[in-house]
C-alpha cells in the first residue's frame, strides 16, 4: 500500500521526523496548497449565481487558515461570541461574517448585534428575544426543512429529531413575531447535518427549503448550510464527494426556482470539514508497543484531548507510520489498536488496523485531521494543547499556533 502523504507531496521539502525534531509532538501539520484548493472550489460553486460561501470556523479557527479564507474571498460563520471575535481579529468585517446561533443568552445576542453582524435565529422563542433587543432590526431564520443528514446520529441537525430550527409548519408564527417587533426577516438558512458522501438529501432538503421562502418577501439571501463530505477511508481508495455533479445539480434546481418565482437572492454555503479536513495531518510519538492478552497495542500520545472523533463518533481516521522520514509501506504487519496516553479505556484513535509493524521512536501519522481536530481537542488530563505548522505552497515548515506550556494551565487562576 503506497502512502498518501508521499504521493501528494503532502510535508514539501520536510519530513516528519524533521517536523517532529524541530516542534514535538503531538503536532497538527497543514498543507497550504490542498487548503487553498479546496477554498477555491467551494468559492466557485455558483458561478452562474449571486452566490457566497461561508467558511464554517467550528471545524478549524486558527489565525493563518482564517486569513488564507479571507484571501480566497471566503466569508465566515460563527456559532458563538467567541468566534466572532476571533474573526473580527482576523481581519473580517462584520459583513462577512453570518452568527448562527442557537440558544444564545440575551447578553450574546447584544453582543453580535453590537458587533453588526447578521443573526440567524434558531427558534420563535429566540426570534422574540432579537425582537425585544433590536426592534426594526434585520435578520434570518434557520428552518428545519424536516430532513436530515450526516456521519452519525450527533451530526444530524435537521429532521425530526434535532434541536435545530423553526419548524416549518411554524412559519406563519415567525410571520406574526417579525410584525410585532417590526422585524426585517432578510435572510433563512438551513444546514442539514455533517458528512454526506451522498448529495441528493441535501438537494432534497434544498427543495423544499426553496419551497418555504416563497413565504417571505424580503428575502435577501438564503443559506444552505454546509455538510459536504471528504472521503476518510483514501487508502481504501473511498471516492471523493462528487462536487462536479452535486454543482450541475444545485445550479440546475437554482435557475428553475428562479426562473419559476421570478425572485433572485444571494445564495450561501457553509462548509466547513470539505474545506479543511484533508489539509492536515496529526503526527504523534509511538512510545511503546505492547501486547495485552493477545491484543498489541501502539502507545502514542495522540490522546482523546488531541483528537476526540474517533471517540465522540466512532470515526475513522486513515494511519500511516513513518520512521527515518519516510512512510513504513512494505514488509510485515500486525493487527494494532493505536491508543493515546488519557486515562481512559476508550482513549482509542485506531482500532484494530493493519499497520506495518511499529516500534518506539516510529511516528504515526493520523490523516484528514484538519476538521473539528485541534479544535475540538482539551485539556483534560491537564494535557497541553498541540502546536501547528503550515507547510506553505513554497514547500516550507511554518509554526502557526505554538504549543501550550504547563504555565498556560494555570491562566484562569489567581496563583
Ligand atoms: N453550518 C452549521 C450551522 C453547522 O452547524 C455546521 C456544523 C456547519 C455549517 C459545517 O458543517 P461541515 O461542513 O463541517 O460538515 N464535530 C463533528 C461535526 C459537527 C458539525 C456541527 N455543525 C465531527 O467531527 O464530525
Amino acid at each position: 500500500m503506497d502512502s498518501y502523504t508521499r504521493q501528494v507531496n503532502f510535508f514539501g521539502n520536510t519530513d516528519p521526523e524533521a517536523l517532529v525534531k524541530k516542534y514535538g509532538t503531538p503536532l497538527f501539520v497543514y498543507n497550504e496548497d490542498i487548503l487553498r484548493k479546496q477554498m477555491r472550489r467551494v468559492a466557485g460553486l455558483l458561478p452562474n449565481h449571486r452566490f457566497t460561501s461561508n467558511f464554517s470556523i467550528k471545524t478549524n479557527s486558527n489565525m493563518t487558515i482564517l486569513k488564507i479564507a479571507l484571501e480566497e474571498g471566503l466569508n465566515c460563520d460563527a456559532m458563538s461570541p467567541g468566534e466572532i471575535f476571533v474573526l473580527k481579529k482576523a481581519g473580517f468585517p462584520s459583513e462577512r461574517i453570518f452568527y448562527v446561533s442557537n440558544n444564545v443568552s440575551e447578553e450574546e445576542m447584544q453582543y453580535a448585534i453590537d458587533e453588526g453582524v447578521v443573526i440567524s435565529v434558531d427558534s420563535l422563542s429566540q426570534l422574540e428575544m432579537f425582537g425585544r433587543l433590536n426592534r426594526g432590526g434585520k435578520l434570518s431564520v434557520r428552518i428545519n426543512p424536516g430532513v436530515g443528514a450526516g456521519h452519525h446520529d450527533k451530526v444530524v441537525t435537521a429532521g425530526k429529531k434535532t434541536k435545530f430550527g423553526v419548524a416549518a409548519q411554524d412559519i406563519p408564527k415567525i410571520h406574526e413575531i417579525a410584525q410585532k417587533y417590526d422585524l426585517h426577516i432578510v435572510g433563512l438558512n438551513q444546514h442539514i447535518g455533517s458528512l454526506f458522501m451522498d448529495y441528493k438529501p441535501f438537494l432534497e432538503a434544498c427543495h423544499s427549503f426553496l419551497h418555504y421562502a416563497e413565504d417571505f418577501d424580503e428575502l435577501e439571501f438564503l443559506d444552505f448550510g454546509g455538510g459536504f463530505g471528504t472521503p476518510y477511508h483514501k487508502l481504501n481508495d473511498e471516492p471523493e464527494f462528487d462536487i462536479e455533479t452535486f454543482k450541475a445539480e444545485l445550479d440546475k434546481l437554482l435557475t428553475e426556482w428562479k426562473a419559476t418565482t421570478g425572485r433572485d437572492v444571494l445564495f450561501k454555503t457553509e462548509p466547513g470539514r470539505y474545506v479543511v479536513a484533508e489539509s492536515c495531518v496529526l503526527l504523534g510519538g509511538v512510545h511503546s508497543v505492547k501486547e495485552n492478552y493477545g491484543h498489541k497495542y501502539v502507545g502514542t500520545d495522540i490522546g482523546m484531548n488531541v483528537l476526540i472523533r474517533p471517540e465522540l463518533y466512532d470515526s475513522w481516521h486513515d494511519v500511516e507510520i513513518y520512521r527515518d522520514g519516510k512512510p513504513v509501506t512494505d514488509g510485515p504487519r500486525e493487527v494494532y489498536s493505536v491508543v493515546g496516553n488519557i486515562c481512559e479505556s476508550g482513549d482509542i484513535v485506531a482500532k484494530d488496523r493493519e499497520l506495518p509493524v511499529t516500534k518506539e521512536k516510529d511516528i504515526v501519522c493520523v490523516l484528514d485531521a484538519g476538521a473539528y481536530g485541534f479544535s475540538m481537542s482539551s485539556n483534560y488530563n491537564n494535557r497541553l494543547r498541540p502546536a501547528e505548522v503550515l507547510i506553505t505552497s513554497s514547500g516550507d515548515d511554518v509554526l502557526i499556533r505554538r504549543r501550550e506550556t504547563l504555565e498556560d494551565l494555570l491562566r484562569c487562576f489567581d496563583v
